[in-house]
């Protein structure tokens, strides 16, 4: 039972972030989106791929809020920043903290995606080396490959049939 309300809870935590990243998303899109990507290089505005690491939280709610305000009252990276962009004005927002901290998670989620399908890249890359090497026979090559997915496989259904379990158990409670 212990562990069922544990699953709960990564559940719960998961989709509250989920949830977040949703939220920010449709922020992203109204408010940022004509100026900024997360990866893919930058359009009016950087490239926000990693920012949410470049900066800490409390600074960006400021920035985002009005950077203008930010520049005019001095703050030395800001200033920086809006230097080294030819002075390109990014506007205000009027959006609530809350809703920033939703953009923010976004970001972070968009930003580790990038990585994600980068490393991806990189593993069918390892591969067609693995394949190319003579010093390796292919169809051991391929079998190593298969075990691999094979293993991949069955940790991801043990994770969905926690899930399912979770979420069933809570269905269930009084
Ligand atoms: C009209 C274009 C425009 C819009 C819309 C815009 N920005 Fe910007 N943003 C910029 C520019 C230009 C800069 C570079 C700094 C400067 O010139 O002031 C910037 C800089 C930034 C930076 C610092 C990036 C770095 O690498 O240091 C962050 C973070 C940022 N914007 C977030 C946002 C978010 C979040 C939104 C949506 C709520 C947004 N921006 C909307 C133009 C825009």
């Amino acid at each position: 039972m212990r562990q069922g309300i544990f699953w709960m809870l990564v559940v719960a935590v998961a989709m509250a972030a989920n949830n977040a990243a949703e939220e920010g998303k449709k922020h992203f899109e109204t408010y940022c989106k004509a100026c900024h990507r997360i990866g893919g290089g930058r359009l009016v505005g950087p490239d926000l791929k990693g920012v949410h690491k470049k900066y800490e939280e409390a600074w960006l709610i400021k920035w985002i809020k009005s950077s203008q305000s930010l520049i005019k009252a001095g703050d030395e990276r800001a200033v920086k920043l809006f230097e080294e962009n030819n002075k390109a004005v990014m506007p205000d927002t009027p959006l609530e903290e809350e809703q920033i901290k939703a953009i923010l998670a976004y970001i972070a989620q968009a930003s580790e995606q990038s990585q994600a399908s980068s490393a991806s890249v990189q593993t069918t890359q390892a591969t067609a080396v693995v394949q190319e090497e003579s010093s390796i026979d292919p169809a051991i090559a391929r079998s190593m490959l298969s075990g691999i997915k094979i293993t991949l496989g069955v940790l991801l259904f043990t994770a969905l049939i926690a899930v399912a379990v979770a979420y069933f158990g809570l269905r269930q409670l009084p």
